[in-house]
């Protein structure tokens, strides 16, 4: 069948798809070139640069379009919903980027603690800021972490092995099975801003969880408490984070996702000496990018083949 990527894939992916007996085409199209290109394909493999929006889909459904998938977790670059009213099935890798996006979040929480781009950035300048850089430890802190998905679990693991304890929300997962991945569960999201020393996000960006962490949300926080984000944009309010981080009313707070990527370099956050920013580099390791390849080619493969696959994010739209 004949298999289209429009986003940088490792070879290695490209040559599992050709010994599945595919036809593999790997070119970085122009959102109007993949409008006219689409309906020649029976699969069409994307990061997070194409945008597969309800005219692309509509285009490949008038073809013969039958699955796309998403060589990462997050679909919101993908109109899964237009996809599951064509019968076209999305595929994702959900677990091909859990180590990296966890270290990058311990990361930037020992970052903050311990301000480390400030210390890079003051000495390389010749400052010697020893007595003003006085950090904290992660050590018998709260991590607070928001969704206990599989990143949250693995950054849990890491934060117990700092002595930290670990506290999560998250409506969809029961007090059980968080007590068993060393997670206590809260109830209620607002609780959990309140008692958390370090609050790590790990949700998608819907409708349901936008600003999810607001003004209000921000209020609740203890004045020593930093906020970290590697999940997705858009599920923080910007502006009422930079006005919380403005008033004192929170530590601190890393961001590698936001509302508008790339942000402008005026984005407000960025003027802050208590904000640690990077490029939304989650998945971005040499590891885990492999690894999201091979399982998204997997599960087209599955597809393709007429069987289920395991990672299918539109299926409860099929009617
Ligand atoms: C993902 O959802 O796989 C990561 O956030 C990577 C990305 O979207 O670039």
């Amino acid at each position: 069948m004949k298999i289209l990527i429009t986003d940088k894939t490792e070879n290695e992916v490209i040559q599992k798809l050709k010994d599945a007996g595919h036809e593999v085409t790997f070119n970085e199209m122009d959102p109007n070139t993949l409008l006219k290109e689409i309906p020649n394909y029976d699969a069409l493999m994307v990061r997070s640069r194409t945008k597969v929006v309800k005219e692309v889909v509509e285009a490949g459904a008038k073809g013969k379009l039958k699955v796309i998938g998403r060589a990462g977790i997050g679909v919101d670059n993908i109109d899964i919903q237009t996809a599951a009213k064509h019968k076209i099935k999305v595929v994702n890798a959900p677990t091909g980027a859990t180590a990296s996006v966890a270290e990058l979040a311990l990361m930037h929480m020992l970052a903050l603690a311990r301000s480390l781009p400030k210390a890079d950035s003051s000495t390389k300048k010749g400052e010697w800021l020893k007595k003003q850089l006085k950090g904290r430890e992660l050590s018998g802190k709260t991590l607070g972490l928001v969704g206990a998905g599989n990143i949250a679990k693995l950054l849990a693991k890491y934060a117990k092995a700092f002595d930290m304890q670990v506290i999560g929300y998250d409506p969809f997962i029961d007090e059980k099975a968080m007590k068993k991945d060393g997670i206590k569960k809260i109830d209620e999201l607002g609780k959990l801003m309140e008692k958390a020393d370090f609050i790590s996000l790990h949700i998608p960006h819907t409708s349901e969880t936008h600003y999810i962490i607001n003004e209000a949300m921000l209020a609740k926080m203890k004045p020593s408490a930093y906020l970290i984000n590697c999940a997705r944009g858009g599920v923080v309010d910007e502006k009422a984070l930079c006005n919380a981080l403005k008033d004192g009313k929170m530590a601190g707070a890393a961001m590698d996702v936001f509302e508008q990527e790339p942000p402008s370099k005026d984005n407000p956050l960025f003027s802050l000496d208590n904000v640690v920013v990077s490029p939304h580099i989650g998945a971005s390791t040499k590891e885990g990018q492999l690894r999201a390849g091979v399982i998204t080619a997997e599960q087209m493969t599955k597809v393709l083949d007429g069987k289920e696959p395991d990672y299918w994010v539109n299926k409860k739209y099929f009617a």
